[in-house]
C-alpha cells in the first residue's frame, strides 16, 4: 500500500552562500503533497520556487529540513538510490524543455528508458506510444529545432513519463510558450494527471495553472504565505480569465 503523502517536507531551509554573501532562498518549508494531486507552487520571480523544485527533486540538499518521498527521507539514500529516484519515480519538465538538440523526439523520449535498462524495441514501442499520447504521433523522427515550442514541450512532456513516475516535477512548463500553447499543455499535464494518476507539482507564474490545480500553494520570500484549495478560489479565478 503506497504512503498518503508522496512528498512531504519539515523545516526546508536553503541558504546559498556567495562568498560573503548568504542568500536565503527557502526559510522553513512544510508542505505535505498527496497521490494524485495536481499541485501549483505560485509566487513572484525569486520567492524560490526553483530552490523548492530542486529540493523536491533531489536535485539540491537542504541546509535544513527534510524531503520525504513516499516517506522516506531523500537525505538517507546513498548515491545509487538517488539516481534510481531521479530516474524512476519522477519526470521532470523545464521552463527551457532542456531536449538534446541532436537526437529526435524519439530518442529523446527513449533516453530514460535505456538508462532504466529497457529494451531497445520496448523503449521505442513506448516511446511512439507516448509520443503519440501527447499528440506527436506523427513527429517522433523530427528533431528539436524542426519542431515549434509547444511540440518541444510536449516531447518533454513525453519524456518525463518515460519510467512511469510517481511525480513529475514541471518548472515553468508554461513560461516559454504563447497563451493558447500555454493551455493546451496545461490541459495536456491535467488530462495525464488524471489517467495516470500522476502527482503533478508545478511551480509557475501561469494564473492559467489556478484552473486545473487541486491546491495552490502561494511562495514569498522563501516561505509559505497560504495554501488555497481551487474550489475555494472560483471566484477569483473567473475574475482573472474575464480580464
Ligand atoms: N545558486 C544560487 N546561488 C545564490 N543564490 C541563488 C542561487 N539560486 C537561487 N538563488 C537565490 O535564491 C532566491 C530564490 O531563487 P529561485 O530561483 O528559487 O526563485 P524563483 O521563485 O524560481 O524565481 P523565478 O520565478 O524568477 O524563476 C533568489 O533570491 C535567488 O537570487
Ligand atoms: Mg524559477
Amino acid at each position: 500500500m503506497p504512503a498518503e503523502n508522496v512528498v512531504r517536507t519539515r523545516g526546508v531551509t536553503k541558504v546559498f552562500r556567495l562568498g560573503e554573501l548568504s542568500v536565503p532562498a527557502l526559510k522553513g518549508i512544510d508542505m505535505e503533497i498527496k497521490r494524485g494531486e495536481y499541485i501549483s507552487i505560485m509566487g513572484p520571480s525569486g520567492s524560490g520556487k526553483t530552490t523548492l523544485f530542486n529540493m523536491i527533486g533531489g536535485l539540491d540538499k537542504p541546509s535544513e529540513g527534510r524531503v520525504y518521498i513516499d516517506e522516506v527521507d531523500v537525505a538517507q539514500l546513498d548515491a545509487y538510490e538517488l539516481a534510481w529516484l531521479r530516474c524512476r519515480k519522477i519526470g521532470y519538465i523545464f521552463q527551457t524543455f532542456n531536449l538534446i538538440p541532436v537526437m529526435s523526439a524519439l530518442e529523446n523520449v527513449t533516453l530514460p528508458m535505456v538508462f532504466a535498462g529497457m529494451s531497445a524495441d520496448d523503449s521505442r514501442e513506448k516511446g511512439v506510444a507516448l509520443l503519440s499520447r501527447v499528440g506527436l504521433g506523427d513527429r517522433v523522427h523530427h528533431k528539436p529545432f524542426q519542431l515549434s515550442g509547444g511540440q518541444q514541450q510536449r516531447v518533454a512532456i513525453a519524456r518525463a513519463l518515460a519510467n512511469d513516475p510517481a511525480i513529475v516535477l514541471a518548472d515553468e512548463p508554461t513560461g516559454n510558450l504563447d497563451l493558447n500553447t500555454g493551455k493546451e499543455i496545461i490541459q495536456l499535464l491535467k488530462t495525464l494527471n488524471r489517467e495516470k494518476e500522476v502527482t503533478i507539482i508545478s511551480a509557475t507564474h501561469d494564473l492559467k495553472m489556478i484552473d486545473v490545480s487541486d491546491r495552490i500553494f502561494w511562495i514569498r520570500d522563501g516561505k509559505i504565505e497560504r495554501v488555497e484549495r481551487r474550489a475555494d478560489i472560483e471566484l477569483e479565478v473567473g475574475t482573472v480569465e474575464g480580464q
